[in-house]
């Protein structure tokens, strides 16, 4: 990975050379007092007061410390949040706007935009260094940063400090860390992409906290995180355990709105796939494809459950058990979308018990032969996750990549090769989500089922 050299970043340019110095100047520059100060708890600076080369601007990672000191140029070189304001002036944008009723003339002055791809809070909560045009930055993430910029550069700043009196968000917890990605990558009561902007070009939302967080790419040292090389395994459950709570709420939310039913809880590929003759059509000849619906009606968007289900049954049966009782009566209420208050209900309730899983899921413990039973159990109902559609396939995959990634990183495969290839093939398959075919990434996943470590022992404890 290249580093793009760091004076290009407007940033540096802009800053005043005392700035640059040292992080103790940098505080008294900004006027931060380095001891802990409640006056300005909750109050946003902007990326620029994290930008010097001795804070977090540097160009190469530092070894030496915990801390690797290039995250802003991480930032603003690679990651495309830096662009998330930029964007809204693009053509894709504009056009975007223009469709949208009422029209979003300028969609990057709207609320309606800004609230995802910019730090948006409110006028009197920004510090005078503070702009809009920086795009989703360090505080959308790391929370308001006024309060703590000048104690956590001291010596002795304690980050539960910080995190508890001084409104540093607690982004180390798996938990909360999805949930703040997810405020923008599901969206919340306040901000949301419905299907009207998907139509008119936004891109759907979906996301795996594992494979979006390599993708940003990551800034921070992993093996630190909980000191277990398991890591990986460990993002990816909470990911998925948050986001199915997350979407499940906002199901509930948006069966009680008055655009319901919104199209984007359904199964997008239900109304989007290419028509083939009958004999062709694996939605045809899969006998239960429209399972407890009438043809023709489209599903609910299961892929943020149906992946999630194997893992759960293998960490918590009974808790697993309840979800999937509460689950499988959400979908077919789905079925007859006359009776919003019922679904809105049912996923509320559904939505808790998850939570519950999460909570769980965050202390849970991993080792090779608990990642290799999750991935065998995926593959090994893979027709199930096949039939569920496209969306599903692209969860599945995302989540036998990062389980192998991780198993990989700990443990030697004589096969890895060959089964990182297969894998691969599986990403292929995805390329045009509207022609997706059930019954090849089905056969696809067959073939990573053989070469997974034990499969051929017969699945250790699969049952
Ligand atoms: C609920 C949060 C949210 C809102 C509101 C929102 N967006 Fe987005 N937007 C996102 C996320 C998240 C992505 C990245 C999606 C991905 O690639 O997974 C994105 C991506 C985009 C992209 C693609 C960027 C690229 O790199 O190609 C465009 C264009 C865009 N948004 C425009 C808009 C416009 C215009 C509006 C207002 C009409 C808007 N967005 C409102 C969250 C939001
Ligand atoms: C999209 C979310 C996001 C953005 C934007 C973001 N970060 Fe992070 N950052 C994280 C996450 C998640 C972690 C890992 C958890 C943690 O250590 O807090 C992290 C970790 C870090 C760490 C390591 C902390 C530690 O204790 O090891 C530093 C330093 C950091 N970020 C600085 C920055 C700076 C500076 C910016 C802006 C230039 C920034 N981050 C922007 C999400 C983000
Ligand atoms: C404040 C809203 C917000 C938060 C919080 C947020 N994102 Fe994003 N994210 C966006 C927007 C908007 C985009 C689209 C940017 C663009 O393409 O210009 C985006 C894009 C991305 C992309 C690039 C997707 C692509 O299509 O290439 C990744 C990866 C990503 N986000 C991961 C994360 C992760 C991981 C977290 C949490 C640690 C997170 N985001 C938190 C708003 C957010
Ligand atoms: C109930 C059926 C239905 C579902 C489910 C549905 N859509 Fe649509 N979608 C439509 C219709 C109807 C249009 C308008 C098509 C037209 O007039 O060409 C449309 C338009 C679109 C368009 C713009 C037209 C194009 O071909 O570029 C996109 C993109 C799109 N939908 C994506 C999605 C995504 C992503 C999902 C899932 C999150 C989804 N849709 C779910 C029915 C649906």
């Amino acid at each position: 990975m290249c580093i793009k050299s760091i004076l290009r970043i407007p940033y540096l340019a802009s800053l005043t050379a005392t700035v640059l110095i040292i992080a103790g100047v940098v505080s008294v520059a900004l006027g931060q007092s380095p001891s802990p100060q409640s006056s300005d708890v909750g109050k946003f600076n902007g990326p620029g007061a994290c930008a010097a080369s001795s804070c977090h601007g540097g160009v190469q990672p530092k070894n030496t410390t915990r801390i690797l000191q290039n995250e802003f140029s991480i930032w603003a070189a690679q990651d495309k949040h830096a662009r998330a304001y930029t964007v809204l002036s693009n053509p894709v944008s504009l056009r975007m706007g223009r469709m949208l009723q009422p029209p979003v003339e300028q969609p990057n002055k709207s609320p309606k935009c800004l609230a995802c791809h910019v730090l948006f809070v409110p006028e009197n909560l920004r510090a005078t260094t503070f702009k809009l045009d920086d795009g989703v930055s360090c505080e959308n993430c790391h929370g308001p940063a006024a309060g703590w910029l000048g104690y956590h550069t001291t010596n002795d700043w304690q980050y539960e400090t910080a995190v508890n009196k001084l409104g540093m968000y607690d982004a180390r917890d798996l938990v909360k860390r999805t949930e703040q990605c997810l405020t923008c990558h599901v969206g919340t009561a306040d901000k949301q992409v419905d299907h009207e902007m998907i139509a008119a070009g936004h891109p759907d939302l979906t996301f795996e906290l594992d494979s979006f967080s390599a993708a940003m790419p990551r800034h921070w040292k992993t093996n630190r995180e909980n000191n277990t090389p398991w890591f990986g395994v460990q993002e990816w459950a909470v990911g998925q355990a948050v986001q199915l709570n997350k979407s499940l709420q906002r199901v509930s939310r948006r069966a009680l709105s008055s655009s319901w039913p919104e199209y984007a809880e359904l199964d997008c590929f239900a109304c989007h796939h290419s028509l083939t003759a009958p004999a062709d059509s694996w939605r045809l000849t899969t006998t239960e494809y429209y399972q407890g619906r009438r043809a023709g009606v489209p599903a609910w968007n299961a892929s943020r459950y149906v992946v999630f289900r194997y893992f759960a049954e293998v960490v918590d049966p009974k808790a697993a058990g309840q979800m999937e009782k509460e689950l499988d009566h959400l979908a077919l209420q789905f079925a007859k979308w006359d009776r919003p208050n019922e679904i809105s209900s049912t996923a509320l309730s559904a939505a808790s018990t998850v939570d519950q899983l999460a909570q769980q899921i965050r202390t849970q413990r991993y080792d090779p032969d608990l990642t290799a039973r999750i991935m065998l159990k995926i593959v090994g109902n893979g027709e199930t996750i096949a039939n569920s559609g496209e969306r599903a396939a692209e969860q599945a995959t995302m989540a036998i990549d990062s389980l192998f990634i991780a198993y990989t990183a700990n443990t030697k495969l004589p096969n890895e090769a060959e089964l990182r290839a297969a894998i691969k093939t599986l990403f292929s398959q995805l390329q045009n989500p509207s022609a997706y075919n059930a019954v090849q990434f089905r056969a696809q996943l067959l073939k990573v089922q053989a070469l997974l470590p034990h499969s051929s022992q017969g699945a250790n404890g699969l049952r």
